[in-house]
């Protein structure tokens, strides 16, 4: 079964891998500045996990690194707390590779309709790596009784983030609660609390 799991995983790669190319464009310069001041370049500096997610991504895009301009790269380097998640996200634009530093992550995505929705999952020890497809929902979670350290290369210079909770329940200006509770099959006042612990109130 597991096996059958990692061949759906890389098939999966290999037909994003062969779409991504079209996200980012071909390269138009040999190199650009990589970043103004060499104390901004780094991922070696945990990030604060002391949040409602108890998790932090520190990102390293073109924003930070302009160097990676035109070259269709970025990394993530992530900490996380004992229990500490990154939640259900999409990269719209990237397929992601996640590699496990420190701890034990249980992580997974789900594919598309035309294969049935199906969770493919996996516990990641020190050292695994595990592939998120692009464009699919996917979240990494600490099982681990310590802290646990990631990171993750992306092929795209600014992959972007959806993620699920925050964008449907946190959109300015709100989603109709009406239309919410019908998809999710929720109370509209389930919905409208989601809206205001998600949205800031417009
Ligand atoms: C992530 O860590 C950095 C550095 O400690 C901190 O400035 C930032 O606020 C943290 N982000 C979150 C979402 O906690
Ligand atoms: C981490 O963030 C929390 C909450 O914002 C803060 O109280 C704490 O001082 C921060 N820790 C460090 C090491 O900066
Ligand atoms: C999806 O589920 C349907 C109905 O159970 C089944 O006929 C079909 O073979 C499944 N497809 C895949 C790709 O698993």
């Amino acid at each position: 079964m597991k096996a059958i799991q990692f061949l759906i995983g890389f098939a999966l790669l290999a037909l994003a891998s062969s779409l991504a190319s079209a996200y980012d464009p071909s390269r138009l310069q040999d190199i650009c500045v990589a970043i103004e001041d060499p104390k901004d370049g780094g991922l070696n500096k945990p990030g604060n996990t002391t949040n409602r997610l108890g998790v932090n991504e520190t990102e390293a895009n073109v924003e930070q690194i302009p160097g990676l301009n035109t070259l269709g790269v970025s990394a993530f380097r992530i900490d996380y707390a004992p229990n500490g998640q990154s939640p259900p996200h999409i990269h719209p634009r990237a397929s992601e590779i996640l590699l496990v530093l420190e701890g034990t992550l249980y992580a997974g995505f789900v594919t598309s309709d035309n294969l049935n929705n199906t969770l493919i999952t996996k516990v990641l020890h020190e050292g695994d790596v595990f592939v998120f497809p692009i464009g699919l929902i996917h979240f990494h979670v600490n099982i681990g009784k310590t802290s646990a350290v990631a990171y993750s290369g992306l092929n795209s210079q600014f992959p972007g983030e959806i993620t699920i909770a925050d964008t449907i329940f946190g959109a300015h200006p709100r989603i109709k609660p009406d239309f919410l509770a019908k998809a999710f099959q929720l109370d509209p006042n389930v919905v409208k609390d989601l809206e205001n612990k998600f949205g800031n109130g417009n």
